[in-house]
């Protein structure tokens, strides 16, 4: 086959044929095709789409190129969840454990953090001792003493993902929704999970801007997950402002514990219950309700026991930043905007996020939000704190956040936190 004509067939707004994406997708993985030739063609496909045949061929054919996880050993069902990613979306942390405290296994997959948007695999990671990078056994292993599992992706998995992703963050061919639902859903396939919860966000702070938009990737990867045997449900969830208070590594973490001890913000409350409950009904575990298992301490019990199977400590004091600024509030009123990109970039300038893949990031640097839109500031006092390892990277975090928050009279707009189910 050429990839000349595979290119030209997209860029003259063609179909390609599923002979066309096999020899594709596994020549581009053995090397034959060349990373200028894929940018070509994912460029092609970024403007002139794919149809649900196409995706589902493209998908298939990244999932065969490396191995297929199998939780088939395990005595109960497998069920997972995914973000398309947004600022302050430390929900996995207390998901994981949640579900399993009522009945499911979680073996999750999880990512690091690029740009504006946070990786659970950083935030963990602020935790003294705790591992990302576990062999297919050790996960069984963690799965079967804690009921969850989040660890990085190991390299035998969906390997043309991998490259094509990395390829498409530095040619301009990330927003595209036929790639966006066929890297993610190639990766979730892959791992072997029985049912799949997606929380598709919508926003400033993420991929989709609009709940349109949204809306047609939460379809496209609803579909491609049933046409593979899994059952898949998606939420379309606000990310036009941060979610909870905090925003950063060992930051969320704090958050999170605060969650599982029964307190924590209440949009993460309700995301993490409702996510749970989503992920139960997929997986056709029935029996504790979520709520209960955080006030019950179960799930508590379960985080724990997750964090020491990893090699963390979960008594062990997080790292801070070293130093902090206070943004006060700049007039007395209602906050009527507090936007989810302005935040997430200013904490990515404060350290806790990096600008390329090999960059370390900081524990302790992020932005605490003392309000939230909707509620009552008076002029003077906190609105929110930074946190840096160094002073000097105060002045590009407020340049960030300008013109990022206003204070009006009365409430502004803002997504209901759940804006639909697909
Ligand atoms: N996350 C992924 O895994 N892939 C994409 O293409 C976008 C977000």
């Amino acid at each position: 086959m050429d990839v000349i004509e595979v290119i030209v067939a997209k860029r003259d707004g063609g179909e390609l044929t599923g002979a066309q994406i096999d020899w594709v997708i596994d020549a581009y993985t053995r090397g034959e095709v060349a990373d200028e030739q894929m940018a070509a063609l994912a460029m092609a496909i970024l403007l002139n789409g794919m149809n649900r045949r196409e995706i589902a061929g493209w998908t298939r054919a990244m999932i065969d190129s490396g191995e297929r996880m199998d939780w088939s050993a395990l005595d109960r069902p497998t069920a997972d969840k995914h973000s398309t990613g947004g600022v302050g979306d430390k929900i996995t942390l207390p998901l994981a454990p949640l579900v399993a405290a009522c009945g499911a296994y979680v073996p999750q997959l999880s990512g690091r953090g690029l740009g504006h948007t946070g990786g659970t695999l950083d935030k963990l990671e602020s935790i003294p001792g705790w591992r990302a990078s576990l062999s297919n056994d050790e996960m069984l292993g963690v799965l079967r003493e804690a009921g969850a599992v989040v660890c990085a992706a190991g390299s035998g998995l969906a390997p043309a993902d991998k490259k094509l992703y990395a390829l498409r963050d530095v040619t301009g061919t990330v927003e595209s929704i036929p790639l966006i639902a066929s890297s993610i859903m190639s990766k979730k396939i892959a791992e072997g999970t029985g049912s799949l919860v997606l929380d598709v966000k919508v926003g400033s702070g993420a991929f989709m801007k609009t709940s349109e938009r949204a809306r047609e990737l939460a379809e496209t990867m609803v579909a491609l997950g049933a046409d593979a045997g899994v059952r898949t449900v998606a939420l379309l969830t606000a990310m036009d402002r941060p979610l909870g208070l905090a925003v950063g590594n060992a930051l969320e973490v704090e958050e999170s514990v605060e969650v599982l001890a029964g307190g924590g913000p209440s949009d993460v409350v309700e995301l993490t219950v409702r996510l749970a409950r989503e992920m139960l009904e997929a997986a056709g575990v029935s029996g504790k309700d979520p709520a209960d298992a955080l006030r019950d301490g179960s799930a508590m019990d379960a985080w724990r026991r997750m964090i020491a199977a990893q090699g963390g400590d979960p008594d062990a004091p997080l790292p801070r930043a070293a130093e902090t600024l206070t943004v006060e509030a700049p007039s007395t009123g209602v906050l009527t905007r507090l936007d989810a990109y302005a935040v997430g970039l200013a904490a990515w300038r404060l350290g806790a996020g990096r600008a390329r893949k090999e960059d370390p990031v900081s524990a302790g640097a992020g932005v605490t939000l003392h309000a939230k839109p909707g509620d009552r500031v008076t002029r003077g006092e906190p609105l929110l704190t930074l946190h840096a390892d160094d002073a000097a990277r105060f002045e590009r975090a407020l340049a960030a956040l300008e013109g990022g928050y206003a204070v009006g009279e009365t409430a502004g707009d803002v997504l209901p936190l759940v804006i639909e189910r697909v």
